[in-house]
């Protein structure tokens, strides 16, 4: 019975224990060369009726053969193996394992109205970017027009970035702070491309405000700009409506008041009609009737001067909104402290 060509057997089932995938199918591949009607059993029962001249060789194959074997099943076995898809083994997996349930996370309520909103001005084709929280004078204040003196260039009203020794840091475009507003980005953006942009931003702001229900040292903002040849105070207004309209509903009503920003001339805030009371006076609008969700304006000359667009060719408005404020009132939440917490019972309710 030399025949039997005992290496292509062992080649065959070396190949056959590396393809299987699974831990029943590595059961009955043992069984099938090691078990007691096994391959290796049926050789060994041969050893008799082999020539007497080679029966001492056959023997010593058959033996180093289980012995190559055996160590393939334990090597095998410790790997682990698990069927995936792909149909290879995955080692340390065993598949026949209960699963770990892994709780689903949600998106935070920021994330999601910030998304929203975004979305709702990409759809007019707006592009949506964002900006570095760490910023310099220039793109925070001066480059808007906000003058040297300005309030809100002081200390209590802008964390500025100190060195280790205590001074405050500082760049070519003036000192580095925690930018105040997303406005700084009508500065990134201008001052690098061409009109006609069209940008919304979405982002952190920081200011040292004491902290309460309706206050935090961080918030999120929403800035847009849109310049281009030929642009008015109409643009505006329709562009607001219809996110104003998409955000709160279609019976949503808008008023403008005069405002002052120094980087827009004229400025406005836009209030919208109370989602509570439609308008007719309760404690959320204050008894108004309305309740205020943005700054904006056109853009003024002498911010175009500072990026280097001609303000007599081009023109453009810009809006900053609240995040957080928009999240609070289209669902009637009362602190805004709550969205900063990560109290998973607050959030899940999102
Ligand atoms: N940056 C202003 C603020 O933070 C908002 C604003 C943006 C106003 C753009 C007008 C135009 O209050």
């Amino acid at each position: 019975m030399s025949v039997i060509d005992i290496d292509a057997l062992r080649k065959t089932a070396e190949e056959e224990i590396t393809a299987v995938s699974s831990g029943q199918a590595l059961e009955e591949l043992r069984n099938k060369y090691l078990g007691r009607k096994g391959v290796l059993a049926g050789l060994t029962a041969e050893i008799p009726s082999i020539a007497p001249e080679e029966r001492a060789a056959f023997g010593k194959k058959v033996n180093a053969l289980k012995g190559v074997l055996l160590a393939a099943f334990e090597r095998k076995q410790a790997s682990g193996t698990a069927f995936c898809p792909s149909g290879g083994a995955v080692a340390g997996v065993d598949i026949s394992m209960p699963g770990v349930g892994q709780p689903a996370g949600s998106i935070h309520l920021i994330t999601q109205v910030a998304e929203e909103v975004t979305g709702l001005f990409a759809r007019m084709g707006f592009s949506v970017e964002e900006g570095p929280e760490i910023e310099n004078e220039f793109n925070n204040f001066s480059g808007l027009n906000i003058p040297l003196e300005h309030p809100s260039r002081d200390n209590f009203d802008t964390f500025y970035l100190k060195s280790p020794g205590g001074g405050i840091l500082e760049e070519k475009d003036g000192k580095l702070l925690l930018r105040s507003h997303t406005s700084p980005m009508q500065i990134r953006v201008m001052r690098s491309r061409r009109p006609p942009v069209a940008v919304v931003v979405p982002g952190r702001v920081y200011r040292p405000d004491a902290v309460d229900a309706s206050h935090s040292f961080m918030f999120n903002q929403i800035e847009g700009f849109l310049v281009d040849r030929d642009v008015n105070f109409s643009h505006l207004k329709g562009v607001l409506e219809s996110f104003a309209r998409g955000i709160f509903g279609e019976d949503i009503r808008m008023r403008f008041r005069p405002h002052f920003f120094p980087f827009t001339e004229p400025s406005v805030e836009l209030d919208v009609s109370c989602i509570i009371c439609k308008g007719k006076g309760c404690p959320l609008c204050g008894r108004k009737g309305w309740l205020e969700i943005l700054g904006a304006g056109m853009i003024h000359p002498n911010v175009f001067r500072n990026v280097g667009y001609e303000p007599s060719k081009y023109s453009g408005f810009a809006f900053g909104m609240g995040v957080d404020r928009i999240a609070l009132l289209k669902y009637g939440i009362d602190d805004i402290r709550l969205l900063f917490q990560n109290d998973v019972r607050f959030l899940k309710q999102f």
